[in-house]
């Protein structure tokens, strides 16, 4: 039973168990050894892992699947994706072999501009305050220049502060809106630190201004915080090739399966109950390789689908057309990524991940995560269009149940094979499961 407990934080990682195996598990001692199960040998390494975030008492294994063949811009990319969902990464890598025959993916970066906010309340005269900006502008640059002396090293830093005006919103609401350019860093530490100080120097300079009287002088903060909506910061990966070419389904004509296609995005561009399941599985594919790779799939969770809602209401990340003989399959989507700075030091799979994608820049990573994205989503419509989810679904998942069934490597492989040509069920599954265990039993020697 959960119940209040002061100072946990404090307690030893074997007082945390001891705890939380009084308090939670009906078998303690089961409860504390799948915990202990998951602890890296490696003691240097368990407490790297430790460290990360506070209270931890476990690991907790996602697993680190492979995507080869993806050509991207003419070069191979080989994917790593860390996801538990059975189908994604054999999805991945069927749409990496399809395009690859047909001319691989594009990618392009359209901006790589982040954006941080300090928001504050202001009830003086909005011309005085206005006037005030202009003045104090150079000073929240020059405030700023030890923090962003490393970043302009490398052609980075704050790329523009404007004064927002948001007071038809709310009462006395202002913005002061900064861009920044943070090279091959997620850069939110960056962000952070610069509008904190932003904030604070803007605050002390208008105490002290000559321009305005002592009524106007009224300020409070109420926050700095970068915003993990990047609309400028985007990528574009696509494919295209010749409708005649679109021929890897036996069942369907290239122009049916380019017009049936079509017409599949344009449904999730003007149903929101379909495009956020359409977006969900471009998100399977982008979360898995953010996560891979040590980024923050939360915030590009975020991004992705504010900027799916821009136009007012939810649409489709994705495009696909027909032009003349052309098929063309598109995604567009804010990816605010690193390849520097965070985990990506610190996390050994995660070095190894970005060792697999040839230590990409931060650029060169939101084309593979775009392309991934983009990948899964074809995936996903190829499948819904032609034969539908759930055959391949169920195949991947197949494991899954026998795993939760006991099935030794043998009883896997015949079901395997026997499910080859079927309609996989789970209860279909079950009921050959225990028809084969049947027969087994009765050829023991009693
Ligand atoms: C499942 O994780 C993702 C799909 O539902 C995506 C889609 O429907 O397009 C298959």
């Amino acid at each position: 039973m959960a119940t209040s407990v002061n100072g946990f934080s404090k307690l030893t990682k074997e007082q945390k168990i001891t705890w939380l195996a009084t308090h939670h598990f009906k078998d303690k001692e089961a409860g504390i050894e799948i915990l202990k199960q998951y602890w890296n040998s490696d003691s240097k390494l368990q407490r790297l892992h430790d460290e990360f975030i506070e209270n931890t008492v476990s690991n907790f294994y996602l697993p680190l699947g492979i995507a080869p063949n993806f050509l991207i811009n003419g070069t191979y990319h080989t994917i790593p994706m860390a996801i538990e969902e059975s189908s994604v990464v054999a999805a991945a890598g069927n749409a990496a072999k399809y395009w690859q025959k047909r001319g691989g993916f594009k990618a392009e970066i359209l901006g790589t501009e982040k954006i941080g906010q300090v928001h504050f309340l202001y009830p003086g005269c909005s011309d005085k305050l206005k006037e005030f900006f202009k003045e104090v502008k150079p000073k929240l640059l020059e405030a700023t220049l030890q923090i962003t002396e490393n970043m302009r090293k490398r052609n980075g830093g704050i790329s523009s502060i404007t004064l927002r005006d948001k007071t038809s919103d709310l009462p006395h609401y202002y913005q002061l809106h900064c861009t920044f350019q943070t090279q091959d860093a997620m850069g939110a530490n960056f962000i952070n630190s610069c509008l904190e100080t932003i904030a604070k120097t803007f605050e002390s300079e208008l105490k002290n201004s000559d321009l305005l009287d002592s009524q106007d002088k009224e300020l409070q903060i109420v926050m700095s915080i970068l915003s993990n909506y990047v609309p400028n910061c985007r990528v574009r990966a696509s494919v295209s090739c010749k409708i005649e070419e679109l021929n890897g389904d036996k069942n369907m004509a290239p122009m049916d399966f380019a017009q049936k296609f079509v017409r599949a995005v344009e449904i999730a561009n003007i149903e929101p109950h379909r495009a956020v399941t359409h977006n969900k599985g471009i998100m399977n594919g982008i979360d898995a390789v953010v996560l891979a790779t040590g980024n923050d799939f939360r915030a590009i969770e975020a991004g992705a689908h504010a900027y799916a809602a821009k136009d007012g209401s939810y649409k489709s990340l994705s495009k696909a057309t027909i032009q003349g003989d052309v098929f063309t399959f598109s995604l567009e989507i804010p990816l605010a990524l690193g390849t520097v700075g965070g985990l990506t030091n610190l996390h050994p799979l995660v070095k190894l991940s970005l060792e697999i994608l040839n230590h990409p820049s931060a650029e060169e990573l939101m084309q593979i995560v775009a392309t991934a994205g983009l990948a899964q989503n074809f995936a996903a419509i190829r499948s819904l269009i032609t034969e539908g989810i759930q055959k391949g679904h169920m195949k991947m998942h197949l494991l899954n149940i026998l795993n939760h069934l006991g099935a030794t490597p043998e009883q896997k492989a015949y079901f395997t094979s026997y499910f080859k040509n079927k309609t996989i069920s789970h209860k279909e599954v079950i009921a050959q499961f225990n028809t084969l265990k049947e027969k087994e039993d009765a050829q023991v020697p009693k």
